[in-house]
């Protein structure tokens, strides 16, 4: 598979990346951490790999406007393109010792994202989506799952950690979906989910409160494996509303309706 110029840019910046949160996962008890607000926590080690990243990026493309988690936006000057980045997707996971995480690195044009890498440095699986190519995991073509019905499907989801404000909605979605599906997992790594829908290992996908660099990488890896994303109401306002669900057609479809069933009142 012949990858493009832009995209072995990305996979560089993740690699690299990648190689400094190994560093820093071996050490993890010495890092230093911070906190954004009530169970959101953030370490050197997110700091240091979102400077690598950006500075490979905007070496290469020094036009480009840059977007990540952890540094104020840049606007670009070409105006078309923009990097939307998460250094560490999983910063909990890592945090703990827990060997969950990954870089995500997306390129917008136009407001459309065009290609995406997602890097798990603890098992060494690399991402790899661009428009219209197709999508890949070290190099082998992935497709999304070809199950048919929810009560079949292993789904994934992300429980909204301490500070955030919807655990009564979230509890509901899961009590409706949880009724539906052979099993729910929480990985805690959003990129790194919507990357295990891309691959087929998890049949759906659905998470609210999520940033454009959760999700970026992970809308294009699916789309391009064949799967559906959108946000609870079924439409593409993903970065505007940070909802996501994904699946292939069918499940994806059965998520949204599931998703949006009425409270029950008793
Ligand atoms: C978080 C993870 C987690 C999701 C949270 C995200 P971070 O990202 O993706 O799975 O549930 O909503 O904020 O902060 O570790 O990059
Ligand atoms: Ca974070
Ligand atoms: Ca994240
Ligand atoms: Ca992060």
């Amino acid at each position: 598979m012949a990858r493009s110029a832009l995209l072995n840019v990305m996979v560089q910046a993740a690699l690299k990346a990648g190689k400094s949160l190994s560093r820093d996962f071996g050490e993890v008890q010495n890092l230093q951490v911070s906190v954004k607000g009530p169970g959101d926590f953030v370490s050197q080690a997110d700091f240091k790999a979102e400077k690598i990243v950006h500075d490979e990026l905007m070496k290469a493309r020094p036009t480009y406007g840059f977007m990540g988690e952890e540094s104020a936006e840049e606007k670009g000057t070409d105006g078309a393109h923009r990097w939307i980045v998460d250094p560490l997707d999983g910063t909990t996971n890592f945090l703990h010792g827990i060997p969950q995480f990954a870089v995500s690195i997306a390129l917008e044009r136009n407001g459309e994202v065009v290609a995406g890498v997602i890097f798990n440095p603890a098992t060494d699986e690399l991402f790899t989506a661009e428009k219209g190519g197709g999508a890949f995991m070290n190099d082998r073509r992935i497709r999304v799952a070809a199950r048919r019905v929810l009560s079949d499907c292993v789904i994934g989801s992300g429980v909204p950690h301490l500070g955030r404000g919807n655990h009564g909605k979230y509890l509901v979605e899961l009590r409706h979906v949880m009724g539906e599906v052979a099993g729910i997992r929480r990985f805690g790594a959003a990129a790194l989910d919507l990357a295990y829908v891309a691959a087929g290992r998890l049949d759906g996908f659905w998470e609210s409160g999520l940033s454009p660099w959760d999700v970026a990488a992970g809308l294009i890896l699916i789309r391009e494996a064949g799967g559906f994303v959108s946000d609870m109401k079924g439409t593409t306002d993903i970065f505007g509303s940070g909802d996501v669900v994904a699946g292939n057609e069918l499940i994806h479809k059965a998520l949204v309706d599931v998703a949006n069933r009425p409270v029950p009142t008793r």
